[in-house]
């Protein structure tokens, strides 16, 4: 509750009763003011023609209601008061205390059945809800007895958000076949990696069902790109800074295009939290530092890459037919064994932006 108020100048300062204290800026409150002169209520949009307003403006009045529950302001530019809750103002403190994220960096050791879910269970709300907390909490999961075609592929990603069309279309067929000389059918090892680090807005999740599997070996591998950005940053703090500091040019040349993004290994948010790990040492185009500064862009390379290549990093487990491995490719590295024999694989993408939308609709996030 708001146990009592003081107008200052251009700013207003507020008591709370567990004897805390925050100052918002005036311009602040009154740009986000709802009334329906202010704010759309069918559309959720602001109406204030923010760049009119006073930036030092004055309250005229203000009292607090129900106990403190609320205030009611009246500013000098408007006719009518308008009330702001006590929970508004402390969901937008600064002062707020981070709410403990139920994500979990893990090792190979670390995953056990808890990544598994049914098709079937996702038809419930449920069940749906259950598959999301694994990508939240672990940043992937596998769906097991799916239909081995694109449907469960469309059903599972329409679910979520909607699949996003990219250089390789939107719902793809991938059959890796040695028989095939080309090296898109290779069948060696694919280390771990990210895709679209030559995308500016890399996919969020991808989507990997197995139709087919007549082969030997070809094992999906999974790597918490945050575990490793996690010891890195505990173990190696000059390694850490390089990767989170250099920005890497990814690219991708043919079909008719050149695309091409930078950015660090392991991007940070503005709270300094582990944001996004981009690294595909495939797709890396050249770059130039200063001598030094590549140097130790490559000493901290070899870390990092060293590590997603060490078992103990690796939850691998080779897909059966009906089974679907759905990863967030902004956290976790995927990689494949090297096989032989026939794989048909589908799949796509989904952005991440979306993703994070179905996690706040069903209260994850
Ligand atoms: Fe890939």
């Amino acid at each position: 509750m708001i146990k009592n108020f003081k107008l200052l100048n251009n700013k207003t300062v507020f008591y709370f009763n567990d004897n805390k204290f925050e100052t918002f800026p005036n311009i602040w409150l009154r740009d986000h003011i709802k009334n329906k002169e202010n704010w759309d209520f069918k559309t959720n949009q602001r109406i204030t023609y923010t760049a009119n307003l006073d930036i030092n403006i004055k309250v005229k009045k203000a009292k607090l209601l129900k106990k403190g529950k609320f205030i009611e302001i009246l500013w000098s530019d408007e006719n009518k008061p308008t009330k702001y809750s006590y929970e508004f103002l402390k969901k937008n403190s600064l002062k707020k205390e981070e709410t403990k994220s139920d994500t979990q960096f893990w090792k190979d050791k670390d995953i056990k059945n808890q990544i598994f879910i049914n098709y079937k269970q996702l038809q419930t709300k449920v069940g749906f809800k259950n598959l999301l907390k694994k990508i939240h909490i672990y940043g992937f999961a596998v769906v097991r007895n799916c239909s081995k075609n694109l449907n469960s592929v469309e059903y599972i990603a329409k679910k979520i958000g909607y699949v996003r069309n990219s250089i390789f279309g939107g719902l793809w067929t991938f059959e890796s076949n040695n028989k095939k000389a080309d090296s898109a059918y290779s069948n060696q090892e694919l280390r771990p990696h990210t895709d679209s680090t030559y995308s500016n807005d890399a996919p969020g999740l991808q989507l990997l069902l197995c139709c087919k599997y007549d082969a030997k070996g070809g094992d999906s591998i999974m790597v918490d790109g945050f575990k490793l950005a996690n010891e890195i940053k505990q173990k190696y703090k000059k390694h850490f800074k390089t990767l989170t500091n250099t920005k890497v040019k990814g690219s991708y040349i043919g079909d008719g295009v050149r695309l091409e993004a930078k950015r660090p290994i392991i991007k940070l948010n503005e709270k300094n939290n582990f944001d996004q790990i981009s690294f595909n040492n495939y797709d890396r185009a050249p770059f130039r530092e200063t001598n030094q500064k590549t140097i130790n862009f490559y000493r901290a390379i070899k870390v990092f890459d060293t590590m997603a290549n060490q078992k103990q990093y690796q939850w691998r487990h080779i897909l059966k037919p009906g089974e679907l491995l759905i990863f967030n490719n902004w956290r976790v590295m995927h990689g494949r064994g090297k096989f032989s024999g026939i794989r048909k694989m589908a799949g796509c993408y989904i952005n991440k932006e979306d993703f994070d939308s179905c996690c706040r609709m069903n209260n994850i996030i």
